[in-house]
């Protein structure tokens, strides 16, 4: 093999941080000129200022270098034609029609509402962490935030206010966090705007675009982070995604059991199947190996109890109380990445590999999913 192509097979492999495939893969490698120890590179991305530019330019430069006989990189970027682009997209829609919906029943992803009956039994927290281990096992996750009163993904997964999903053309990128492609009514609101005033019909159209005009490629797995409760959301979602499944997620209290099993019931009525429950905010113990349950405990057990009527559902975790879980929310590093050996983390962890079917000893009730 030459140098020059050499360079060209290094340069080809690096990775588009959005689109997360190889910018070979995707026509951006232009001109490669060697001269001496120089390589000289051209490549074009798909806008201008892409917010990726800079990241691509530097792995760009690093693949080249790191060539033998290559000692300087010189990196030239330049921009997509209209036609070079429209061709990208037609080949990232891998001849999907647009505005498509690309989750309908005949979809490999899996989609997994999560949802509960009360407010602010941890479901963000727990999505956000689970969508992230779910992405460390090496799985293709997206996640939506369909809480469009109250969007609180975009700050637990560290994603800096004011970040919006790349366009190119129709097609909206979404916004990678640790791995996970998140997506957010926060990234089309402007500084202070509020959606209060939003009805029904605006919700319902909102959800249809987020999952129709956001480009997340295949997915192995999509995550919706519900808002609390059944109002308009739960029902549009219902509509739109009939074959979801659903994760129960509500507190260890006997009180929180009843909505959480309304909440289940409600889903089950669209269609969609309730996969298990999550018990969040369960006892914590303490560094002398006592232990306080602070919400009582049994209200994992009676929801999925209650929910087993016509199939088993499963409780599926018990996560605990954890300041680390909370501080690493506000930190908008999760705390399955942040501080793995927390007990909470270490509970999260083993719920993803349960749902991801690579549980340990689950092999019976393992949930097959395709990894891409
Ligand atoms: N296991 C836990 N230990 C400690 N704090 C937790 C735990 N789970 C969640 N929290 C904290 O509880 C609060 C509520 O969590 P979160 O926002 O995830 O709930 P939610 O169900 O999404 O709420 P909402 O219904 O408002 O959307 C947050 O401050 C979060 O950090
Ligand atoms: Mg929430």
């Amino acid at each position: 093999m030459t140098t020059q192509d050499a360079v060209r097979q290094a340069v080809a492999a690096v990775t588009d941080p959005e689109l997360r495939r190889p910018i070979g893969d995707l026509d951006m490698v232009r001109d490669i000129v060697v001269d001496g120890s120089t390589a000289r590179v051209s490549i074009v991305l798909t806008i201008v200022g892409c917010p990726a530019a800079a990241r691509i330019e530097s792995d760009v430069r690093a693949a080249a270098a790191s060539v033998p006989g290559i000692e300087e990189a010189v990196v030239e970027v330049g921009v997509m034609t209209p036609g070079e682009r429209k061709a990208l997209t037609e080949k990232l829609r891998d001849g999907r029609p647009a505005r498509q919906m690309p989750f309908g029943p005949d979809s490999l992803t899996r989609v997994i509402l999560v949802s509960s009956g009360k407010g602010g039994v941890g479901k963000s927290t727990m999505t956000a962490n689970l969508a992230v281990a779910l992405a460390e096992q090496g799985l293709s996750v997206g996640l939506v935030d369909a809480d469009v009163h109250g969007f609180s993904i975009p700050g637990l997964l560290g994603i800096p206010a004011g970040t919006q999903p790349t366009r190119i053309d129709d097609l909206m990128l979404p916004p990678v966090a640790y791995g996970v492609k998140t997506i957010s009514i926060g990234m089309f609101l402007r500084d202070g705007e509020a959606v209060v005033a939003w009805r029904g019909p605006m919700l319902h159209r909102t959800v249809q675009q987020f999952l129709t005009d956001v480009f997340f490629g295949d997915l192995d797995i999509l995550l919706i982070d519900m808002p609390p409760g059944t109002g308009d959301i739960a029902i549009s979602i219902g509509q739109i995604l009939p074959h979801a499944e659903v994760l129960v997620v509500t507190t260890p209290q006997a009180a929180a059991a009843e909505v959480a099993i309304r909440s289940g019931l409600v889903a089950r009525q669209t269609g969609q199947k309730v996969i298990g429950v999550v018990e969040n905010m369960a006892a914590l113990t303490l560094p002398d190996g006592t232990s306080i349950d602070l919400f009582g405990s049994g209200g994992g057990a009676a929801v999925a109890e209650a929910l087993s009527a016509d199939a088993p559902v499963e409780l599926l975790a018990s996560i605990p109380l954890s300041p680390a879980l909370r501080t690493g929310g506000d930190s908008g590093v999760p705390v399955v990445i942040g501080e793995p050996s927390d007990a909470a983390a270490a509970a999260i962890h083993d719920l993803a590999r349960t749902l991801s079917g690579r549980g340990r000893g689950l092999a019976g009730r393992s949930l097959p999913m395709r990894v891409g």
